[in-house]
């Protein structure tokens, strides 16, 4: 194993990644994945989020947010558009926005 660790922290090192330095002390390495939150939830319209509103954030931006009225879910979703150029086509924000209403919404 010693050959397969020097190995390792070649390519980490390469890497530059603090992480690995401690993956080749123990000769393993595990990563652990945030559970919730990266994904949208199920429901109506959650397809439309999937694809378009991870491309640049994961879903815990929507997630982390203080509950929204819909105007305000409508400015958050076009400011993605308009501001940071997200690719959601003008006749989708109301699918979208439905769906985040049932998420992170209130009335
Ligand atoms: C083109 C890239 C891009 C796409 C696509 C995108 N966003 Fe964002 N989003 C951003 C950026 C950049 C920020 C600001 C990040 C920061 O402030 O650190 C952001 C932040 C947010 C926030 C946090 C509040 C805020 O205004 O900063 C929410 C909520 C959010 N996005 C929702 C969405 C939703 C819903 C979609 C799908 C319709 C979406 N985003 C798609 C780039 C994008």
């Amino acid at each position: 194993m010693k050959r397969l660790s020097r190995l390792a922290a070649v390519v980490c090192g390469a890497a530059g990644l603090v992480v690995c330095a401690a993956a080749t002390a123990a000769d393993t390495m595990s990563i652990t994945l945030p559970q919730d939150k990266v994904q949208f939830k199920p429901g109506p319209g959650a397809q439309v989020a999937q694809t378009q509103c991870v491309i640049c954030h994961t879903a815990e931006y929507v997630y982390m947010q203080p509950p929204l009225t819909r105007a305000q879910w409508e400015g958050e979703v076009n400011k993605m558009r308009k501001v940071f150029g997200a690719p959601l086509p003008e006749d989708q924000v109301k699918t979208v926005v439905d769906y985040l209403m049932t998420q992170n919404g209130k009335s």
